[in-house]
């Protein structure tokens, strides 16, 4: 059975100690639950990285990056790379987040190399992918997502695209309060897996997870978690309280 999973992408929020707190709160809760179905990853600003994942180690959460540059070392001022990530244990990755394609310009090659990069050093990476509003109202939203898969992940071999979480973040859905409904996501969810399934075959297809994104909260979580194709969560704003986090975690 396929793996699900419920992120956090806490964006560029809280302070060192909020966060050390939201941290901690999340893993005392997680002790209280048993949790066979689900893995729960948090991925906090880079430089609280260290700290989330030496509370991990004891505890039964992963700890993801928000973003990665695809090279080991080198004159890359700012830059944090996969090595840097895999010496701190980071598990996961986000990559291709609609707001990096927008604000800075992340191209569909620059996204595969981060692709690259992270699996090279065993980070999984959690690439999203997702169509703005103008481009579901003209009716190519699967056109623009098939595109997207094409352009920085069907390169991989199928042992490593295997490893790759995928995570369909419609963009008119993140942090708008507006979700895409159940059937929107399955449909497009379903539509994706069609698309592993013809490039890496049925197994691939069956085993790769399938993460919806886009104000997905509390309270709508387990609807959309009840489709056959939705494999979880990656979560904005409602994973910036342990509470509302927890509920859906639990959801999945
Ligand atoms: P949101 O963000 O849950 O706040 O809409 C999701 C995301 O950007 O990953």
């Amino acid at each position: 059975m396929r793996k699900k999973i419920v992120a956090g992408n806490w964006k560029m929020n809280k302070g060192f100690s909020e966060a050390e707190d939201l941290i901690t709160e999340i893993a005392d809760a997680l002790e209280e639950v048993e949790l066979t179905r689900v893995d729960v990853v948090i991925c906090p600003p880079a430089l609280y990285l260290e700290m989330a994942t030496d509370i991990a180690e004891e505890s039964n959460f992963s700890v993801g990056a928000q973003n990665v540059y695809p090279a080991d070392s080198g004159a890359f001022t700012g830059e944090v790379s996969p090595t840097m990530l895999a010496d701190l244990d980071v598990e996961y990755c986000i990559v291709g987040h609609s707001e990096r394609r927008k604000y800075f310009g992340e191209s569909h090659e620059f996204l595969a190399q981060k692709v690259d990069a992270l699996l090279a050093h065993d980070i999984i990476p959690i690439f999203c992918c997702g169509e703005v509003l103008p481009e579901r109202e003209a009716g190519i939203h699967f056109e623009v997502v098939k595109r997207q898969l094409e352009e920085s992940l069907f390169h991989l071999p199928e042992d490593d695209f295997r490893a790759v979480v995928i995570a369909y973040e419609p963009v008119w859905a993140i942090g708008t309060g507006v979700t895409a409904t159940k059937e929107q996501a399955q449909e497009m969810h379903s539509y994706i897996r069609t698309l592993v399934l013809k490039r890496y075959g049925s197994e691939a297809a069956n085993e790769i997870t399938i993460l919806y994104g886009g104000s997905c909260n509390a309270k709508n979580a387990k609807e959309l978690f009840s489709m056959p194709d939705v494999d979880g969560g990656l979560i904005g704003g409602a994973s910036l309280k342990s509470d509302e986090f927890m509920a859906i975690v639990l959801s999945a």
